[in-house]
């Protein structure tokens, strides 16, 4: 695949006090693109989507969201392994939260709500959901608001949306998962978002992803990149996707091994 870049990253290293946690670890990724994040617990990933954020921007290197091959703000939507609803807000309110005129985007937010599958639920309160019904206004939100890091680039309309996804599924049941997984693909492809997804479980990596790093640890840096090139739909059963997750359990293990 030949996707037009629209997120160049490279860090140098990241350190948290004495320790080095990212070291060199730099890659692109192509507009429209689905690229997992995939490794050992502690090296870095959680890290890496905060700096891809803009949320952690003490590290030594550099980020560029490029439009059209001219760099422009970032345009990021981040989605965390819990849904982190505030309990005092409609889910509408919560979706719209940080929104400058959120009267004026009701209409947005309700569009947004009834795509999630959760159009009857935009008045109800946080804890009248389910877990994958919050996890639902969560990718809504993400769909909607700019990262907490503040993103000029969502204002501006122009540069791409990026979703950073963060374990989003691993706190639903496995049907809700698969549920989740089709529908976040459904929502990619209509709204021509680009994904970074970090995910523990490789078979949800193998079935979201066009590509797959696979990170090591002490320090985090990138040991594999696995392309998976099979056409969409794609059959949970096809045994192609059976042999790229087993390829990235065998990366996976030398990496724990290390
Ligand atoms: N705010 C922080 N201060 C100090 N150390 C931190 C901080 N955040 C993360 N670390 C350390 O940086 C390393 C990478 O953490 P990170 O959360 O990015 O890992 P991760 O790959 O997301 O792990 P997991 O799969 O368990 O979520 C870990 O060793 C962690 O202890
Ligand atoms: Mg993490």
């Amino acid at each position: 695949m030949n996707l037009e870049p629209i997120v160049q990253l490279t860090v140098h290293n990241k350190r948290f006090g004495n320790s080095l946690v990212l070291d060199n670890v730099s890659f692109e990724i192509g507009s429209g693109e689905i690229v997992s994040l995939v490794g050992p617990s502690g090296c870095g990933k959680s890290t890496l989507l905060r700096i891809v954020a803009g949320l952690d921007t003490d590290f030594r290197g550099r980020i560029r969201f490029l439009h059209n091959g001219e760099e422009v703000d970032g345009n990021v939507g981040f989605v965390f392994q819990e849904p982190r609803l505030l309990p005092w807000l409609t889910v509408a309110q919560n979706v719209g939260f940080g929104s400058d005129h959120p009267e004026a985007d009701r209409p947005r937010i309700l569009a947004l709500l009834e795509e999630v599958g959760l159009g009857d639920a935009a008045d109800k309160l946080p804890k009248e959901l389910s877990g994958g019904m919050a996890q639902r206004a969560a990718i809504a939100r993400g769909l909607f608001a700019p990262a907490p890091g503040g993103n000029a680039g969502a204002e501006q309309g122009s540069a791409q949306r990026i979703l950073l996804l963060d374990e989003p599924f691993s706190a639903v049941d496995a049907f809700t998962r698969i549920k989740l997984q089709d529908l976040l693909i459904h929502l990619a492809r209509v709204h021509h978002l680009t994904l970074l997804v970090v995910t523990h479980d490789v078979d949800e990596a193998a079935y979201l992803s066009d590509r797959v790093l696979v990170l090591g640890s002490n320090p985090g840096r990138i040991l594999h990149a696995n392309h998976v090139a099979l056409a969409r739909p794609r059959d949970r059963r096809d045994p192609a996707l059976t042999q790229v997750r087993n390829d990235l359990l065998e990366v996976l293990s030398q990496s724990h091994a290390i």
